[in-house]
């Protein structure tokens, strides 16, 4: 079978939350000036009350509602597809699935949180949403969502996807939204930032920073965050809950569970499902998979930080690279986030899921086989993932094992072509940060409360 479909009727009608298994709880998010644990009500400026129950729920099942479900049904269920070309061209015993969560309308898994957050919001009241965008896929996915809602959305956008990606641009007017480059003239810290360096390409730190200074200071909007925080992951499960049931259908169960990592919603929406199993005695490989240009989980270190750059964040734990760490503009954009969200972070430090490092040329050379040998150009984002399915591929080709492996495709890359013609031109970079570097970043949380 080469994919294997749902019905509607399959589709999840509760998210998971992984908070209600796990062994130890994560340390508590502290409020950003009194440096005390968070209470809901620090929270309310920003989010609806709905999304922050869940941002701090221990209930294991948090029901759907039954609009967000027929939101999600304009392209959900989604796929899950065997890579039968691929494993043929890298003559593997292993068998290689993936998920494909870039059939969305946005064309990547992040519409699975923006419609419910947009939902939440309209049920409150809330006129506007602001947010942040890097790669711009998050920023079309609350474009739509706004859209489907009835809510003006207005995207901060990194500068330097802003420049690489006109047609995202184009995308988000096209679902309503208005859209600036980040630093932007719209805010205070925006041209803060701009007046210390008018060359400034922007990061995602700074772009939330925009967008939440926007939240606070308008009492028609609320901010919206595309990944990091728990709820925006909780909402990402419906990828493994669905996984799950067509696992079942192709009779096999993954012996190796690979996601790509910006902040962590595409991964933990794949993994948190299956991650149960793990923590009930399960023997599963989990791979979250980061550029070398931005190691947070492979190079940072695990403590409190800020979410943004503007220190308007709650203080969480993670591991970071520090809130002012400036990632090199590596064509991936939605995984230039110096932090990790703080549920990754865990059960990283735990054990429970193994984290590595890759090159952008050679996560190309992976997604270019994929569009040869599977047809689908995917994000580069994604490829990251696709480079990490490839090696364990390899792995059970040199030890003669018949493993299962099993990806998340995160979304398409067909607003990326101008990164694959730099590649095929052999224009592309790669960037691996120096320790000093590292530590000049890492540095910014000295002097915040200690883990
Ligand atoms: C296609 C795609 N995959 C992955 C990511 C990384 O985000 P996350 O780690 O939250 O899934 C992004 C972020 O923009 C994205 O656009």
């Amino acid at each position: 079978m080469k994919k294997i479909f749902l019905s509607e009727n399959d589709m999840p009608k509760s998210w998971y939350n992984i908070v209600a298994d796990l062994k130890t709880a994560p340390l508590p998010p502290l409020h950003p000036g009194t440096q005390q644990p968070l209470g809901p009500e620090d929270l309310a400026p920003l989010f609806p009350m709905a999304l922050i129950e869940q941002e701090m729920s221990t209930e294991r099942e948090i029901a759907i509602p039954e609009a967000v479900q027929e939101g999600l049904k304009l392209w959900r269920p989604s796929p899950l597809i065997r890579a039968t070309a691929l494993e043929k061209a890298l003559k593997t015993p292993a068998k290689i699935y993936f998920k494909y969560e870039g059939v969305s309308p946005a064309g990547s898994h992040k519409p699975n949180t923006a419609i419910p957050q947009a939902y939440y919001n309209k049920q409150e009241g809330v006129k506007r949403l602001s947010t942040e965008t890097g790669a711009g896929q998050w920023g079309s996915s609350l474009a739509l969502a706004g859209q489907m809602f009835d809510l003006e959305v207005k995207v901060y956008m990194v500068k330097v996807s802003f420049i690489q990606k006109p047609y995202r641009r184009s995308m988000m007017k096209s679902w309503g939204a208005e859209i600036v480059p980040s630093p932007s003239t719209d805010t205070e810290f925006g041209r803060k930032v701009l007046a210390e360096d008018p060359d400034n390409t922007g990061s995602l730190g700074i772009a939330i920073s925009e967008a939440i200074e926007d939240a606070v200071k308008r009492d028609d909007t609320k901010y919206a965050l595309g990944s990091v925080l728990n709820h925006v992951l909780l909402h990402q499960t419906v990828i493994g809950l669905e996984t799950k049931k067509q696992m079942e259908i192709a009779g096999d169960s993954p012996d190796i569970i690979i996601g790509c990592v910006g902040g962590g919603s595409n991964f933990a929406g794949l993994a948190f499902p299956y991650l149960r199993d793990k923590i009930n005695g399960a023997d599963i490989d989990f791979r979250a998979i980061e550029p070398t240009a931005c190691p947070t989980l492979t190079r940072g270190k695990f403590a409190y930080d800020f979410g943004d750059t503007a220190q308007m964040t709650p203080l969480v734990t993670m591991y970071t690279l520090g809130h002012t760490f400036m990632p090199p503009g590596i064509h991936a954009g939605g995984l230039r986030y110096h932090g990790m969200a703080p549920l990754i972070s865990h059960v990283v430090r735990e054990g429970l899921v193994d984290a590595y490092a890759y090159d952008q040329v050679e996560v190309f050379d992976a997604a270019a086989l994929f569009a040869r040998t599977e047809g689908i150009i995917p994000a580069p984002e994604s490829a990251h993932a696709i480079k990490a399915a490839v090696n364990a591929a390899v792995e059970a080709r040199e030890a003669g094992e018949e493993k299962v492996i099993l990806f998340n495709l995160s979304g398409h890359g067909h607003f990326d072509m101008t990164a694959y013609d730099a590649y095929f031109d052999g224009k592309l970079q790669d960037y691996r940060p120096t320790d000093e570097d590292l530590q000049k970043g890492i540095s910014a949380t000295e002097g915040l409360p200690k883990v």
